[in-house]
């Protein structure tokens, strides 16, 4: 008689209920409503307060010494490079196992991303390759912080001092990490970070960079409002730049949205641990080292891989089917590496870099970090820690049903 559940058994985690996301809360009820009322929109309007507000409070949750918000995660990458000085055809390494966004930045700044493997442990940029990838052209890295998983920060910024780069640190999954007791994100000359709707700190849309350079976060300031500068309203324009602005509904958002990330993510860190518990017990399945450098820990996907070998053969994608089945929302995660894309093809970046710019040959590139990451990942969003012990208990017995059943699932 079948067991799986996808061959007609019971699910093992029907009784799985993961908190909704995002959640709209009293206080993010009334920090909008009193936005929308107070007829302040948009934050250049006099009066306006609640992007000024939530910049200040973000900055003193991460760390750092200002906060510039802006539309998007995309922007904010976009922002940090122009910040910090990239020039059209100017090489910056970026790991090629990330949402698009981490390297099409760059591109679209003028710049040529050069894509760099991952340790397919932390799924992070891994600092051998990115030694092995600086050529003379090369000005800076965009590193990600995979899941709110920290980067080596001793390995990179130690990197990017001993090269002159600059160092950018796309936080978009981070909210609230921490490297030796410092939030993620200060680290280098910039960290982005995206509050759109599936983000910890959720605003629909939205992002954010930090920086402790005054300098660099006055460039910003005036990169992020079409070239105005900072403390000059009108009509006189510095530079030429777009409009980058949050809105005051988003900020306001922001604030109310901010005031629960602390304790949720202590909440998931806990779940967490339970999780990689119970899943450790189960050949074939491994998840990320505990390190203690990592000494708090943001979310915005839960991680793990699969081995189909411990699995009698059974592929991953059919693996995730199955555990779809039992009532455990998996996926894949990105399923291309981003030197497969097909927007960063030939014609298309030359369309953006000065003529006879030098062009890595990315269709050819094979990075082993990035192909085992991708062949094997298993997704789940950062809410799924927020369904209690009992819950993620229940995930790790739906993956050792699987486990203990596999011979069903054989072709
Ligand atoms: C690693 C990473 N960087 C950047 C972004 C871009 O953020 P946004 O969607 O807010 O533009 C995302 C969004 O998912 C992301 O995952």
């Amino acid at each position: 008689m079948a067991k799986l559940a996808l061959n007609g058994g019971s699910m093992a985690a029907a009784d799985l209920e993961i908190p909704r996301w995002p959640q709209c809360t009293e206080q993010s009820r009334e920090n909008v409503l009193d936005a929308l009322e107070s007829e302040r929109w948009c934050r250049v309007t006099d009066g306006a307060n609640w992007v000024d507000r939530f910049e200040a409070e973000f900055a003193e949750y991460h760390d750092a010494e200002h906060a510039i918000a802006v539309s998007n995660g995309t922007t904010a990458i976009e922002l940090s490079l122009r910040a910090c000085g990239l020039k059209p055809g100017d090489e910056v390494l970026v790991p090629a196992y990330t949402f698009i966004a981490t390297a099409s930045a760059v591109a679209c700044m003028g710049g040529v991303p050069r894509f760099v493997d991952v340790d397919p442990e932390t799924y992070n940029m891994d600092p051998e390759s990115v030694r092995e990838n600086i050529t003379d052209r090369t000005v800076g890295l965009v590193g990600v912080h995979f899941a709110g998983y920290p980067m080596d920060m001793d390995e990179l910024t130690a990197i990017a001092d001993e090269h002159g780069l600059f160092l950018i640190e796309d936080s978009a999954h981070a909210q609230g990490s921490e490297w030796r007791g410092q939030k993620v994100g200060t680290f280098g000359e910039f960290g982005t970070f995206s509050f759109q709707q599936s983000k910890s700190l959720p605003a629909g849309e939205g992002g954010i960079v930090v920086t402790d350079d005054e300098l660099l976060a006055e460039e910003a300031r005036q990169v992020h409002n079409i070239g105005r500068a900072v403390g000059e309203p009108g009509y006189k324009h510095y530079m030429l730049s777009s409009n980058y602005r949050l809105s005051e509904f988003q900020g306001a958002l922001l604030s109310a949205q901010l005031e629960k990330l602390p304790e949720e993510n202590e909440r998931r860190r806990r779940n967490e641990k339970v999780l990689i518990s119970a899943l450790s017990d189960i050949d074939g399945i491994s998840t990320k080292p505990e390190d203690d450098r990592i000494t708090a820990r943001g979310y915005c996907i839960f991680n793990f891989r699969y081995d189909e070998e411990a699995f009698g053969g059974v592929s991953r994608d059919r693996f995730i089917e199955a555990l779809n089945a039992e009532g455990v929302p998996a996926r894949t995660g990105y399923e291309l590496p981003l030197y497969k894309q097909p927007a960063f093809s030939r014609e298309q970046l030359s369309a953006l870099v000065p003529p006879g710019t030098d062009l890595p040959v990315y269709r050819h590139m094979h990075l082993p970090g990035v192909e085992e990451v991708r062949r094997t990942n298993v997704t789940l969003s950062h809410n799924v820690l927020l369904a209690g012990e009992d819950g993620v208990r229940t995930i790790a017995r739906a993956v050792d049903k699987i486990h203990e059943h596999a011979d069903e699932l054989r072709d």
